[in-house]
Protein backbone atom coordinates (compact mmCIF):
# COMPACT_ATOMS: atom_id res chain seq x y z
CA UNK A 1 0.00 0.00 0.00
CA UNK A 2 1.36 3.58 -1.07
CA UNK A 3 -1.43 5.56 -0.81
CA UNK A 4 -4.16 5.99 1.69
CA UNK A 5 -6.88 8.55 2.47
CA UNK A 6 -8.71 10.13 5.64
CA UNK A 7 -12.17 11.79 6.45
CA UNK A 8 -14.07 12.58 8.79
CA UNK A 9 -17.87 11.87 9.00
CA UNK A 10 -20.69 12.40 11.37
CA UNK A 11 -20.84 14.70 13.90
CA UNK A 12 -18.22 16.38 14.59
CA UNK A 13 -16.58 15.58 17.99
CA UNK A 14 -13.24 17.62 19.79
CA UNK A 15 -10.29 15.46 19.54
CA UNK A 16 -10.66 14.74 15.47
CA UNK A 17 -8.21 17.21 14.61
CA UNK A 18 -5.47 15.61 16.70
CA UNK A 19 -6.49 11.94 15.17
CA UNK A 20 -6.18 13.49 11.20
CA UNK A 21 -2.83 14.66 12.48
CA UNK A 22 -1.73 11.27 14.18
CA UNK A 23 -2.99 9.67 10.21
CA UNK A 24 -0.75 12.21 8.44
CA UNK A 25 2.20 12.09 10.31
CA UNK A 26 2.09 8.57 10.95
CA UNK A 27 1.38 7.63 7.52
CA UNK A 28 4.71 9.56 6.38
CA UNK A 29 6.72 8.67 8.77
CA UNK A 30 5.79 4.91 7.33
CA UNK A 31 6.14 6.13 4.37
CA UNK A 32 2.63 6.31 3.24
CA UNK A 33 0.99 9.01 0.56
CA UNK A 34 -1.93 10.63 2.52
CA UNK A 35 -4.79 12.50 0.91
CA UNK A 36 -7.28 14.60 3.15
CA UNK A 37 -11.02 13.79 2.02
CA UNK A 38 -12.96 16.54 2.73
CA UNK A 39 -16.83 16.87 4.04
CA UNK A 40 -16.49 13.25 4.79
CA UNK A 41 -18.39 11.15 2.23
CA UNK A 42 -19.70 14.24 -0.09
CA UNK A 43 -16.31 15.13 -0.88
CA UNK A 44 -15.07 11.57 -2.15
CA UNK A 45 -18.24 11.52 -4.20
CA UNK A 46 -17.18 15.17 -5.43
CA UNK A 47 -13.28 14.86 -5.53
CA UNK A 48 -12.85 17.35 -2.84
CA UNK A 49 -9.85 15.57 -2.18
CA UNK A 50 -5.89 16.88 -1.66
CA UNK A 51 -2.70 15.33 -0.76
CA UNK A 52 -1.59 16.34 2.98
CA UNK A 53 1.99 17.31 4.08
CA UNK A 54 3.10 17.25 7.83
CA UNK A 55 2.86 20.75 7.60
CA UNK A 56 -1.23 20.35 6.88
CA UNK A 57 -1.71 19.59 10.11
CA UNK A 58 0.38 22.13 12.13
CA UNK A 59 -1.38 23.59 15.15
CA UNK A 60 -4.61 21.23 15.26
CA UNK A 61 -3.63 19.39 18.23
CA UNK A 62 -5.61 21.40 20.80
CA UNK A 63 -8.49 22.65 18.08
CA UNK A 64 -11.96 21.40 18.33
CA UNK A 65 -13.88 20.62 15.25
CA UNK A 66 -12.55 18.95 12.37
CA UNK A 67 -10.54 20.76 9.92
CA UNK A 68 -11.44 18.68 7.13
CA UNK A 69 -15.19 19.16 7.82
CA UNK A 70 -18.05 16.64 8.55
CA UNK A 71 -21.04 16.04 6.91
CA UNK A 72 -23.79 13.22 6.67
CA UNK A 73 -24.13 12.19 3.00
CA UNK A 74 -27.23 11.28 1.67
CA UNK A 75 -25.73 10.50 -2.17
CA UNK A 76 -23.18 7.75 -0.22
CA UNK A 77 -26.34 5.67 0.45
CA UNK A 78 -26.99 5.27 -2.98
CA UNK A 79 -24.98 2.52 -5.14
CA UNK A 80 -24.10 5.39 -7.66
CA UNK A 81 -22.77 7.60 -5.18
CA UNK A 82 -20.59 4.83 -3.81
CA UNK A 83 -19.71 4.55 -7.48
CA UNK A 84 -18.39 7.74 -8.13
CA UNK A 85 -16.64 7.38 -4.81
CA UNK A 86 -15.13 4.69 -5.75
CA UNK A 87 -13.75 5.85 -8.93
CA UNK A 88 -12.18 9.36 -7.22
CA UNK A 89 -10.20 7.31 -5.54
CA UNK A 90 -9.02 4.91 -7.62
CA UNK A 91 -7.94 8.12 -10.28
CA UNK A 92 -5.95 8.95 -7.14
CA UNK A 93 -4.05 5.48 -6.61
CA UNK A 94 -6.12 5.82 -3.10
CA UNK A 95 -5.94 2.01 -1.73
CA UNK A 96 -6.93 2.11 1.70
CA UNK A 97 -9.15 4.47 3.97
CA UNK A 98 -9.62 5.82 7.59
CA UNK A 99 -12.53 6.97 8.76
CA UNK A 100 -12.65 8.89 11.34
CA UNK A 101 -16.54 8.97 12.81
CA UNK A 102 -19.24 6.94 14.32
CA UNK A 103 -21.93 4.17 13.49
CA UNK A 104 -23.22 6.48 10.76
CA UNK A 105 -19.79 6.26 9.09
CA UNK A 106 -18.57 3.00 10.17
CA UNK A 107 -21.89 1.43 7.93
CA UNK A 108 -21.22 3.28 4.91
CA UNK A 109 -17.66 2.35 5.08
CA UNK A 110 -18.82 -1.40 5.59
CA UNK A 111 -20.86 -1.07 2.66
CA UNK A 112 -18.13 0.33 0.68
CA UNK A 113 -15.70 -2.17 1.55
CA UNK A 114 -17.97 -5.31 0.29
CA UNK A 115 -18.66 -3.39 -3.10
CA UNK A 116 -15.36 -2.33 -3.96
CA UNK A 117 -12.87 -3.58 -1.69
CA UNK A 118 -11.34 -1.06 -0.29
CA UNK A 119 -9.89 -1.89 2.93
CA UNK A 120 -11.21 0.72 5.47
CA UNK A 121 -10.30 1.61 9.42
CA UNK A 122 -12.66 3.09 11.37
CA UNK A 123 -11.74 5.08 14.20
CA UNK A 124 -14.38 5.70 16.62
CA UNK A 125 -14.66 9.73 16.17
CA UNK A 126 -17.67 10.22 18.64
CA UNK A 127 -19.19 12.61 22.00
CA UNK A 128 -21.77 9.24 22.23
CA UNK A 129 -18.54 6.93 23.43
CA UNK A 130 -21.82 4.31 22.20
CA UNK A 131 -19.53 2.16 19.72
CA UNK A 132 -18.89 -1.54 20.88
CA UNK A 133 -14.82 -2.74 20.59
CA UNK A 134 -13.67 0.42 22.00
CA UNK A 135 -13.82 1.42 25.78
CA UNK A 136 -13.49 5.38 25.17
CA UNK A 137 -14.64 7.28 21.54
CA UNK A 138 -12.67 10.74 20.67
CA UNK A 139 -14.51 13.73 21.58
CA UNK A 140 -16.30 11.49 24.96
CA UNK A 141 -13.73 12.68 27.73
CA UNK A 142 -14.28 16.39 26.45
CA UNK A 143 -17.58 16.42 25.95
CA UNK A 144 -18.27 14.76 29.82
CA UNK A 145 -16.05 18.37 31.37
CA UNK A 146 -18.10 20.83 28.98
CA UNK A 147 -20.95 19.26 30.43
CA UNK A 148 -20.23 19.01 34.08
CA UNK A 149 -18.99 22.76 33.73
CA UNK A 150 -22.14 23.58 32.60
CA UNK A 151 -24.19 21.78 35.63
CA UNK A 152 -21.63 22.92 38.11
CA UNK A 153 -22.78 26.23 37.19
CA UNK A 154 -26.51 25.65 36.92
CA UNK A 155 -25.98 24.23 40.38
CA UNK A 156 -25.30 27.51 42.00
CA UNK A 157 -28.62 29.01 40.31
CA UNK A 158 -30.96 25.97 41.38
CA UNK A 159 -29.17 26.28 45.02
CA UNK A 160 -29.95 30.49 45.37
CA UNK A 161 -33.55 29.61 44.10
CA UNK A 162 -34.30 26.14 45.37
CA UNK A 163 -35.18 24.90 42.02
CA UNK A 164 -35.00 21.47 40.25
CA UNK A 165 -33.32 21.67 36.88
CA UNK A 166 -33.48 18.98 34.65
CA UNK A 167 -30.98 19.38 32.50
CA UNK A 168 -30.85 17.58 28.77
CA UNK A 169 -27.51 16.10 27.58
CA UNK A 170 -26.44 15.16 24.34
CA UNK A 171 -26.91 11.04 23.64
CA UNK A 172 -29.67 10.01 20.63
CA UNK A 173 -29.52 6.43 21.50
CA UNK A 174 -26.84 6.38 24.60
CA UNK A 175 -26.45 7.76 28.03
CA UNK A 176 -22.46 7.49 28.36
CA UNK A 177 -22.45 11.20 28.24
CA UNK A 178 -25.64 11.80 30.77
CA UNK A 179 -24.30 9.08 33.33
CA UNK A 180 -20.82 10.24 33.43
CA UNK A 181 -21.56 14.02 34.07
CA UNK A 182 -24.48 12.85 36.31
CA UNK A 183 -22.16 11.02 38.84
CA UNK A 184 -19.42 13.93 38.39
CA UNK A 185 -21.84 16.62 38.86
CA UNK A 186 -23.87 14.71 41.96
CA UNK A 187 -26.85 14.70 40.38
CA UNK A 188 -29.73 13.35 42.30
CA UNK A 189 -31.32 10.78 39.34
CA UNK A 190 -29.63 10.26 35.58
CA UNK A 191 -32.58 9.27 33.12
CA UNK A 192 -30.85 6.79 30.06
CA UNK A 193 -32.30 5.02 27.13
CA UNK A 194 -30.64 2.06 28.38
CA UNK A 195 -32.75 1.85 31.16
CA UNK A 196 -36.35 2.56 32.46
CA UNK A 197 -37.22 5.28 34.78
CA UNK A 198 -40.71 5.83 34.98
CA UNK A 199 -42.33 9.52 35.98
CA UNK A 200 -43.07 8.11 39.00
CA UNK A 201 -39.44 7.16 40.25
CA UNK A 202 -38.90 10.88 39.10
CA UNK A 203 -41.42 12.17 41.50
CA UNK A 204 -40.55 9.94 44.31
CA UNK A 205 -37.17 10.91 43.82
CA UNK A 206 -37.81 14.46 44.14
CA UNK A 207 -40.11 13.88 47.19
CA UNK A 208 -37.62 11.74 48.72
CA UNK A 209 -34.88 14.53 48.37
CA UNK A 210 -37.73 17.25 50.10
CA UNK A 211 -38.10 14.45 53.35
CA UNK A 212 -34.39 14.93 53.56
CA UNK A 213 -34.12 18.84 53.80
CA UNK A 214 -32.87 18.68 50.15
CA UNK A 215 -33.88 22.53 49.39
CA UNK A 216 -32.64 22.02 45.23
CA UNK A 217 -31.68 18.86 42.74
CA UNK A 218 -30.23 18.42 39.48
CA UNK A 219 -32.07 15.18 37.21
CA UNK A 220 -29.58 15.00 34.19
CA UNK A 221 -32.12 13.40 31.03
CA UNK A 222 -29.99 12.09 28.13
CA UNK A 223 -31.99 13.33 24.93
CA UNK A 224 -32.47 9.75 24.08
CA UNK A 225 -34.46 8.67 26.83
CA UNK A 226 -38.00 7.19 26.64
CA UNK A 227 -39.38 9.25 28.52
CA UNK A 228 -39.30 12.23 26.23
CA UNK A 229 -37.00 14.78 26.39
CA UNK A 230 -35.69 17.27 29.57
CA UNK A 231 -39.08 19.67 28.58
CA UNK A 232 -41.42 17.01 28.22
CA UNK A 233 -40.19 15.10 31.30
CA UNK A 234 -40.13 18.48 33.47
CA UNK A 235 -43.59 19.20 32.14
CA UNK A 236 -45.07 16.16 33.26
CA UNK A 237 -43.07 16.27 37.00
CA UNK A 238 -44.60 19.27 37.17
CA UNK A 239 -47.54 18.66 36.67
CA UNK A 240 -47.82 16.29 39.48
CA UNK A 241 -45.81 18.61 41.64
CA UNK A 242 -46.91 21.78 41.41
CA UNK A 243 -44.96 23.54 44.30
CA UNK A 244 -41.53 23.21 42.95
CA UNK A 245 -40.27 25.81 41.21
CA UNK A 246 -38.54 23.61 37.64
CA UNK A 247 -36.23 25.02 35.14
CA UNK A 248 -35.15 23.25 32.54
CA UNK A 249 -31.72 23.58 30.43
CA UNK A 250 -30.71 22.18 27.07
CA UNK A 251 -26.81 22.08 27.01
CA UNK A 252 -26.87 21.31 23.02
CA UNK A 253 -24.14 21.85 20.63
CA UNK A 254 -21.85 23.18 23.28
CA UNK A 255 -20.99 19.95 24.04
CA UNK A 256 -19.66 18.63 20.56
CA UNK A 257 -17.02 21.72 20.72
CA UNK A 258 -13.62 23.24 22.44
CA UNK A 259 -10.67 22.13 22.89
CA UNK A 260 -9.99 18.53 23.53
CA UNK A 261 -8.83 16.93 27.05
CA UNK A 262 -5.32 15.66 27.22
CA UNK A 263 -7.25 12.25 27.63
CA UNK A 264 -8.54 13.32 23.93
CA UNK A 265 -5.54 14.15 22.43
CA UNK A 266 -3.58 10.93 23.75
CA UNK A 267 -6.64 8.72 22.62
CA UNK A 268 -6.77 9.88 19.34
CA UNK A 269 -3.05 10.18 18.67
CA UNK A 270 -2.92 6.38 19.31
CA UNK A 271 -6.03 5.73 17.57
CA UNK A 272 -4.66 7.71 14.74
CA UNK A 273 -1.37 5.76 14.30
CA UNK A 274 -2.74 1.91 15.09
CA UNK A 275 -5.32 3.06 12.13
CA UNK A 276 -2.41 3.56 9.92
CA UNK A 277 -0.28 0.81 11.27
CA UNK A 278 -3.28 -1.46 10.73
CA UNK A 279 -3.65 -0.57 7.04
CA UNK A 280 -0.09 -1.63 6.12
CA UNK A 281 -0.41 -5.26 7.86
CA UNK A 282 -3.33 -5.74 5.84
CA UNK A 283 -6.16 -5.27 8.35
CA UNK A 284 -9.49 -4.36 6.63
CA UNK A 285 -12.95 -3.57 7.66
CA UNK A 286 -12.59 -2.89 11.05
CA UNK A 287 -12.90 -0.34 13.44
CA UNK A 288 -9.27 0.42 15.79
CA UNK A 289 -10.42 0.91 19.28
CA UNK A 290 -8.95 0.83 22.65
CA UNK A 291 -9.88 -2.13 25.54
CA UNK A 292 -8.33 -1.94 28.70
CA UNK A 293 -5.51 0.38 27.39
CA UNK A 294 -4.89 -1.80 24.44
CA UNK A 295 -4.98 -1.42 20.52
CA UNK A 296 -7.70 -4.04 19.60
CA UNK A 297 -9.39 -4.06 15.76
CA UNK A 298 -13.08 -4.91 15.79
CA UNK A 299 -14.99 -6.36 12.87
CA UNK A 300 -17.05 -3.02 11.33
CA UNK A 301 -19.54 -5.40 11.29
CA UNK A 302 -19.66 -6.16 14.74
CA UNK A 303 -19.16 -2.43 15.81
CA UNK A 304 -21.95 -1.23 14.58
CA UNK A 305 -24.48 -3.94 15.40
CA UNK A 306 -23.71 -4.75 18.74
CA UNK A 307 -24.61 -2.50 21.31
CA UNK A 308 -22.14 -1.65 24.26
CA UNK A 309 -23.77 -2.17 27.72
CA UNK A 310 -23.65 1.01 30.20
CA UNK A 311 -22.29 0.03 33.58
CA UNK A 312 -24.53 -0.90 35.90
CA UNK A 313 -22.54 -0.21 38.63
CA UNK A 314 -22.45 3.52 38.13
CA UNK A 315 -26.36 3.62 37.98
CA UNK A 316 -25.73 1.88 41.39
CA UNK A 317 -23.69 4.23 42.34
CA UNK A 318 -26.19 7.03 41.63
CA UNK A 319 -28.56 5.52 43.97
CA UNK A 320 -26.25 4.92 46.93
CA UNK A 321 -24.82 8.65 46.45
CA UNK A 322 -28.10 10.23 46.71
CA UNK A 323 -28.59 8.79 49.68
O1 LIG B 1 -23.77 11.52 17.46
C1 LIG B 1 -23.36 12.70 18.06
C2 LIG B 1 -24.54 13.59 18.38
O2 LIG B 1 -24.05 14.76 18.98
C3 LIG B 1 -25.65 12.97 19.20
O3 LIG B 1 -25.37 12.90 20.58
C4 LIG B 1 -26.81 13.88 18.86
O4 LIG B 1 -28.03 13.22 19.04
C5 LIG B 1 -26.58 14.18 17.41
O5 LIG B 1 -25.19 13.99 17.18
C6 LIG B 1 -26.98 15.56 16.99
O6 LIG B 1 -26.75 15.70 15.63
P1 LIG B 1 -26.85 17.07 14.81
O7 LIG B 1 -25.61 17.86 15.05
O8 LIG B 1 -26.96 16.64 13.39
O9 LIG B 1 -28.06 17.79 15.32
Amino acid sequence: MKSIGVFTSGGDAPGMNAAIRAVVRSSLFLGLDVYGIKYGYNGMIDGDIYKMKSYSVSNIVQRGGTILKSARSKEFMTKEGRAKAYEQLKKRGIEGLIAIGGDGTFTGANIFYEEHGIPVIGAPGTIDNDLYGSDYTIGFDTAVNTALDAIDKIRDTAASHDRVFFVEVMGRHSGYIAIHCGIGGGSELIMVPETSTTIKDVIETLKKGRDKDKTSSIIVVAEGDEQGNAQEIAGKVGQELPALDIRVSNLGHIQRGGSPTSFDRILASRLGLAAVEGLINGEKNVMVGIVNDKITYTSLKLAISKSKPINEDLMRLTEILNT
